[in-house]
């Protein structure tokens, strides 16, 4: 999988990863080996080996009993064998070689070597459908596996070579689990598929290839290619394998010289391209019309030239993180032709402005960590469906927001302008927004005409600037009828603001100068669940307890770290968090 960087989880939360994958009914692992039917113990059946169960005839399970050696006396008849999670390193000749009508066999996490897999073996297990040897100490690949095979899952052992018998000639091979494994194009011979040509799921990630090996199965679906070390994809590799959706290169080297114009263009059924994190300078050419999700974050580009996406009709998602785009770079027809994108990613480029021709059917813009320092009038005057905005951690200064820059997004429903050098509430912010993020600005007043029609918003988080009581100005909640969250932490408060929405529900103060709690100040908060007050200047006689004695839904006030302990009893007494000083 990706490596999971703080910004990554951003790009995970947002993409269905797996929703290409449905309905393919070999690859879970876990069908393969019957489950002992849960609730009542497995029945003894005779002749199965002492503390394994035995769920039916033919079905032995012993897995996880830490066991050294194979069981011996198994019944020549049983068909599923499971012996995952032991601690094996041989599998003798004799006691294998008899379990002739064996369909599944699980060795997955034990320390089993080339030396201890007699593969010979495999000559008489003439209907073996599924062999899990993952997690094992093996470093030669089986020479012979059963042509019946339909699975075979070798990941996670020190794997440098494959042979023609190891993966050819299985008619009814369908994936093959190779990851994490030292196999270098060297070690992968031409005929490496030969007569298998059904296998549709073919994961090769963490390994040593150094370019796309050229003989490929023609039917393959899905093909991981990840973290290994390709710099190139040689002509014709990728020709006709036409019924490809879901390519991962990412992590790799490739550059676009590795690459040419034809290198992607027959893969017509291709929907999910990881190119992410490698050394790409330009869009590649020549992608398929019918990619939906297309990910180039961390490599080199810093320029989008009208025409390279122009023919991705198809694409959803266009992840450009941690490039070096400017701005200036972006051709304004870049995106024109994308009429289905709705999420683009271009947080942690080098965007001095927002860029122009952003795709009009737009929903979700991630632009933060960038250099933007202004936003025109004009920037989103045509992103109509736009309903999350995140522009956290770039320039902006109030004066360079333009006073109707987000007239049009009238679907806007989160918006982050977090991390900047705001002083001000931007002015005329939709009606439509649930969640307003300020926080980390320099926020030094708020008015009412700023928040005016925020009906729904129900998150504002202004914790981290510098606001005060006599800053902000009556009437400022009025009209935040939805409001349930509100941040005020990490401010210059030396009150509790009056006159809060009655619908919130999370107030968060700690961090402020507030130096009493008057017997009114929760008045118009009855729904009030959450207060947090840590780290204020509160003395326990300035505390009303009155302010808190008809809160009925309240669950937890903080109020440690004060100079003094304060005691607060709740109606609900739920979770009060008990007063410390000094923290
Ligand atoms: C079965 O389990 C018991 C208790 O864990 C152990 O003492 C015994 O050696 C096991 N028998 C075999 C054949 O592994
Ligand atoms: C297998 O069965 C034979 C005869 O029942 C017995 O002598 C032998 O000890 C058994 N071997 C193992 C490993 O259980
Ligand atoms: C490929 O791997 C084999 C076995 O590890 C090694 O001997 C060989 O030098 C490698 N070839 C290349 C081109 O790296
Ligand atoms: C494997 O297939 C390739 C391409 O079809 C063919 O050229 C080659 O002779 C085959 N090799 C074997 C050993 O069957
Ligand atoms: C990447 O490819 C370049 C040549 O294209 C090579 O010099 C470099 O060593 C490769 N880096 C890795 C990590 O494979
Ligand atoms: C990117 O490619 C250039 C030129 O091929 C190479 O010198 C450089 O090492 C590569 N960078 C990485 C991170 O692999
Ligand atoms: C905007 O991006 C920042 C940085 O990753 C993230 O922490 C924040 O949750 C995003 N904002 C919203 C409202 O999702
Ligand atoms: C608030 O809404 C009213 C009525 O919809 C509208 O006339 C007014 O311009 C809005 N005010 C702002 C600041 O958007
Ligand atoms: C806080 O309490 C102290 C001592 O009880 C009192 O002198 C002071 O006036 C109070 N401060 C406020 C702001 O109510
Ligand atoms: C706070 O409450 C606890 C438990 O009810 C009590 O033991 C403690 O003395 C009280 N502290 C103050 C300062 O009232």
């Amino acid at each position: 999988m990706l490596r999971i960087g703080r910004l990554l989880l951003l790009l995970l939360a947002s993409l269905p990863y797996g929703f290409l994958l449905k309905n393919h009914e070999d690859d879970d692992l876990s069908l393969a080996t019957p489950q002992p039917v849960g609730g009542t113990p497995a029945q003894k059946v005779s002749g199965c080996p002492s503390n394994c169960t035995c769920p039916a005839e033919e079905t032995v399970d012993c897995g996880g009993l830490d066991l050294h050696v194979f069981p011996g006396n198994l019944s020549a008849g049983i068909q599923h064998l499971s012996l995952q999670n032991n601690q094996l390193r041989e599998l003798p000749y004799n006691e294998l070689s008899r379990l002739s009508r064996l369909r599944t066999l699980n060795l997955h996490n034990n320390h089993i070597t080339s030396e201890g897999l007699p593969d010979e073996a495999f000559e008489s297990l003439q209907s073996l459908q599924y062999i899990y040897l993952a997690n094992n100490k093996l470093t030669v690949a089986p020479q012979f596996l059963p042509s019946t095979l339909r699975i075979v899952d070798l990941a996670a052992n020190r794997l440098s070579h494959i042979y023609p018998l190891t993966f050819g000639q299985k008619p009814g091979l369908r994936s093959v689990y190779m990851h994490n494994n030292l196999v270098n194009n060297t070690g992968l011979p031409f005929d490496a598929f030969n007569g298998s040509d059904a296998v549709t799921t073919l994961i090769f990630s963490s390994n040593r290839l150094t370019y796309v090996p050229q003989n490929l199965p023609r039917a393959i679906f899905r093909l991981h290619l990840q973290n290994n070390h390709i710099s190139r994809i040689p002509k014709g590799a990728l020709s006709s394998q036409w019924r490809l959706r879901e390519l991962y290169l990412q992590s790799n080297n490739l550059t676009n010289d590795g690459l040419d114009s034809s290198t992607f263009s027959r893969l017509k059924n291709l929907e999910y391209l990881d190119l992410s994190n490698n050394n790409l300078t330009q869009v590649p050419g020549g992608l398929p019309a019918n990619i939906v999700i297309l990910h180039l974050g961390r490599n080199h580009l810093n320029t989008l030239p009208s025409e390279r996406l122009s023919r991705v009709r198809s694409l959803q998602y266009l992840l450009l993180q941690g490039n070096t785009l400017t701005a200036t770079g972006v051709h304004p027809e870049a995106f024109s032709r994308l009429r289905s994108l709705h999420t683009l990613h271009l947080y942690n480029n080098r965007l001095e402005r927002v860029p122009p021709g952003l795709p009009r059917r737009v929903r979700s813009l991630m632009l933060l960590h960038n250099q933007i320092a202004q936003i025109g009038l004009h920037d989103f005057a045509a992103t109509y469906a736009l309903v999350e905005l995140n522009l956290s951690y770039n320039r902006l200064y109030s004066a360079h927001i333009h006073r109707l820059a987000f007239r049009k997004l009238k679907r806007l429903e989160i918006l982050d302008l977090s991390g900047n050098q705001l002083t001000l509430v931007p002015a005329g912010l939709p009606s439509s927004l649930q969640v307003l993020n300020l926080q980390k600005n320099q926020l030094n007043s708020l008015s009412p005409e700023l928040l005016v029609n925020l009906t729904v918003l129900k998150e504002l988080h202004l914790a981290h600037n510098r606001l005060r009581i006599s800053s902000i100005s009556p009437g400022t909640w009025q009209e935040l009828h939805g409001l349930k969250l509100l941040d005020l932490s990490y401010n210059e408060l030396s009150y509790v603001p009056p006159d809060l929405p009655e619908s919130l529900e999370n107030l968060y103060l700690q961090h402020n100068r507030i130096v009493v709690i008057m017997a009114e100040a929760f008045l118009t908060t009855p729904n009030i669940q959450v207060i947090t007050l840590r780290a204020n200047r509160l003395l326990a006689a300035n505390v009303s307890e009155a302010a808190f004695a008809d809160l009925k839904w309240l669950e937890v006030v903080d109020t440690t770290g004060n100079p003094e302990p304060i005691n607060i009893s709740l109606l609900q007494a739920r979770r009060w968090i008990p007063t410390q000083t000094g923290t």
